[in-house]
């Protein structure tokens, strides 16, 4: 069980999620002590050590297309982060509201999997993932993802421009938005279970944010196939904005001309909104931006203006007014 001390600079975990919310997670951590929730496991992965769990059973039918090549043109943050922090230590509340889900999230079936483009789109289609992604354009990027929470990784993605995507789904002229849905099945994530939350979770972009060279969609981590609790096999990597933003195991793309209302803004629309972009001068309503803690090393270093990627944002939200572009 991980027993979590705060420092100074840590906010309480009531203050980062929802009361209810909280008390689930309390729920769940007993549960995992009580070896429930473990037993609730394959036979495969009962008593598994961490790399047996993420290597179970599940062979990647796009393993011959790691490792990409890296684009160099962007340049790591800061040193990458241990692929043990990376790989365990994870945000998905599909399978639990705290952080250590990767052995539950293996419980997601990969494949088959599919992939739709609807709303605002010249003709609805449906994709095999596997078809989806030997027919874009795969690479590698380093890149640094800021969590709300105040935490932060630096690590090799790969995958292919969200707007790659966009050009094959189509979308008509009048579009302004593309909304993303993560998988809906709570047969196998016990958190959709939990019918507080607004599942499915989505997340939503702007036109112009999606088709912007930094958005990017990974397939891979670490030179691999994205194992299940990193949001394989398709996750969403905006790395200017919250972690949050960067939905996972993603199989529906609608394209919209009204803005949509993410997973976390319909839970609290005062805390969360559409934009999400990195400000370490825009505090969250409960606690400092201004830092963030470094996974694997825990050092505290000072959160930059989209968490420094301010060179490629450029003009992207030249002209918004009177709105809450920081959280
Ligand atoms: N996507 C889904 N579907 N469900 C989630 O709970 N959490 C988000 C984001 N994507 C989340 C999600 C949050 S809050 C963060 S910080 C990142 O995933 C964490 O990504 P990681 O676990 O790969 O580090």
């Amino acid at each position: 069980m991980l027993i979590k001390r705060n420092r100074g600079w840590e906010r309480p975990e009531q203050s980062v999620t929802p009361e209810q919310v909280f008390n689930d997670r309390r729920n769940l951590m007993k549960g995992v002590a009580a070896g429930s929730i473990i037993a609730g496991l394959p036979p495969a992965l009962l008593g598994a050590t961490m790399e047996e769990a993420l290597a179970a059973e599940f062979k990647d039918p796009t393993l011959d297309l790691y490792p990409a090549k890296r684009n160099l043109r962007y340049k790591p943050l800061r040193k990458l982060t241990d692929p043990k922090s990376a790989l365990t230590y994870n945000n998905f509340y599909e399978f639990g509201s705290h952080k250590r889900i990767y052995r539950a999230a293996q419980r997601l079936p990969l494949r088959p999997w599919t992939v739709t483009f609807d709303g605002m789109v010249e003709k609805k289609t449906t994709i095999d993932i596997d078809a989806l992604i030997r027919k874009m354009p795969l690479e590698e990027r380093i890149y640094g993802l800021r969590c709300v929470e105040a935490w932060s990784m630096v690590v090799p993605w790969t995958g292919f421009p969200l707007k790659a995507l966009v050009e094959l789904a189509k979308p008509l002229s009048g579009a302004k938005y593309v909304q993303m849905q993560t998988f809906m099945n709570p047969k196998v994530a016990s958190g959709q279970r939990q019918s507080w939350f607004p599942w499915p979770y989505t997340e939503g972009l702007t036109m112009a944010e999606a088709t912007h060279e930094l958005a990017f969609l990974a397939t891979g981590i670490y030179g691999k196939p994205l194992g299940a609790q990193n949001g394989a096999p398709l996750r969403l990597s905006t790395p200017w904005k919250f972690g949050f933003k960067q939905a996972k195991s993603l199989v529906r793309f609608t394209f919209t001309d009204k803005r949509p209302v993410s997973f976390w803004q319909k839970l609290q629309a005062r805390e969360y909104g559409f934009w999400a972009n990195v400000n370490p001068k825009v505090d969250h309503p409960r606690w400092s931006q201004a830092r963030e803690r470094v996974l694997g090393t825990d050092e505290v270093v000072p959160t930059q203006l989209f968490n420094g990627y301010k060179e490629f944002i450029g003009d992207l939200y030249a002209g918004i007014k009177g709105e809450q572009l920081y959280r």
